[in-house]
């Protein structure tokens, strides 16, 4: 599940959330990997809580589709040009991702999915071969008849086993500046009517992770905030929360993390309304995780959206790791019971014997 423009998405599943602006509609979407090539989408859900419509699409060829956005018009997904061959993973021989393979000669392409009728067809935009984890957000131009999407872009993707092919821990041997290409923030212009594309790369510092308020969400927007590396121009681990202006395609402000400290996503939580917004764009309040390599235990920061290179504004050490985490959400309405509370920390105290979490396969990107 996720919040649709840079909150917590999932790879093989399913996307959701509510959308920003109208009526704050929910959807949930899915896609079915490996197995039929199918995008099931979506049920939207009512605020009623009712199932109000049902669609499916077919995609040719292997999809590995990590997120989605949406805007008032369309749903888009963009499939990177990939292909599989999936039998030494099933023989044993070795993990899934090695079994997946760029086609750099390929294009990718944007898939928008009409909202407004499902008798409508899914329209197809041929774009350049990249590869795509994270959206930003999207939104229909109106004095363009345009879809604009805003994406972090990579030029190709390899993936492969945790172990490698040398039986070794990745993460033992990757040369990050070397090994791991530079994902960056990129503005595409769509044109639905002639099928066409523009792209523009807005900010060409290491980055990923974007994040925007719930209330932006398939709407003009103006700041999204994204995990950044100390380096200008080459890829390291992320160590900077930045604040970036895409309509004036500038950093406008970030705050950098100590030597060994590592960040994760940055959640926005809108100050008003308890949480829910209202108020200016940045009038909110950003979270993140950092964890510091030289105690192996993790802070919650809380900074100013409007004073960002302030600092935080508040810092929660735990006497926990949380590692390297990747997206966060919030949720304004969630209040627990003391019941409640027990359970999940009885949940949270079972898990704590697993010290390490062995997914068997590590997404490394090929420059
Ligand atoms: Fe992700």
């Amino acid at each position: 599940m996720s919040l649709i423009g840079g909150s917590s998405k999932c790879w093989i599943g399913g996307w959701g959330g509510r959308e920003g602006g109208r009526d704050g509609r929910e959807f949930h979407l899915s896609c079915a990997l490996l197995v039929s090539k199918i995008i099931h989408h979506p049920p939207f859900i009512s605020p009623m809580n009712r199932l109000v419509a049902e669609r499916s699409e077919n995609l040719e060829g292997f999809s590995l589709l990590h997120d989605m956005v949406i805007t008032p018009s369309y749903y888009i997904f963009f499939k990177a040009p990939l292909t599989i061959q999936p039998l030494p993973w099933l023989l044993g021989l070795t993990g899934v991702a090695s079994c997946i393979k760029f086609q750099d000669s390929q294009p990718a392409i944007a898939y928008l999915i009409p909202r407004s009728s499902p008798s409508k067809p899914m329209i197809s935009i041929p774009v350049d071969p990249h590869f795509s984890f994270h959206f930003s957000n999207a939104y229909d131009d109106a004095s363009t008849g345009e879809t604009v999407v805003d994406i972090i872009r990579v030029p190709k993707l390899y993936l492969t086993d945790t172990n490698g092919v040398t039986g070794i821990p990745i993460w033992k041997t990757v040369n990050y500046e070397q090994d791991v290409p530079k994902s960056t923030l990129w503005r595409y212009r769509l044109n639905p009517s002639l099928a066409s594309h523009t792209k523009q790369e807005l900010w060409t510092t290491y980055c990923d992770f974007p994040s925007i308020p719930p209330s932006r969400t398939g709407q003009p927007y103006r700041y999204t905030y994204l995990a950044a590396g100390r380096d200008p121009n080459l890829p390291t681990p992320v160590g900077v929360v930045a604040k970036f202006d895409v309509e004036k395609g500038e950093l406008v402000d970030s705050w950098t993390a100590g030597p060994n400290e590592f960040i994760s996503e940055t959640v926005v939580v809108p100050k008003g309304k308890g949480g829910k917004g209202g108020g200016a764009e940045d009038d909110a309040y950003l979270m993140t995780y950092v964890f510091s390599g030289e105690t192996s235990l993790s802070q919650v920061l809380i900074f100013d959206a409007q004073s960002l290179g302030k600092g935080p504004v508040a810092r929660l050490q735990l006497n926990s790791n949380i590692p390297l985490s990747l997206h966060g959400t919030w949720a304004p309405d969630a209040v627990y019971e003391g019941e409640d509370i027990l359970r999940k920390y009885t949940c949270y105290s079972g898990l704590k014997k697993f010290g390490v979490v062995e997914s068997g396969m590590a997404p490394i990107f090929e420059i």
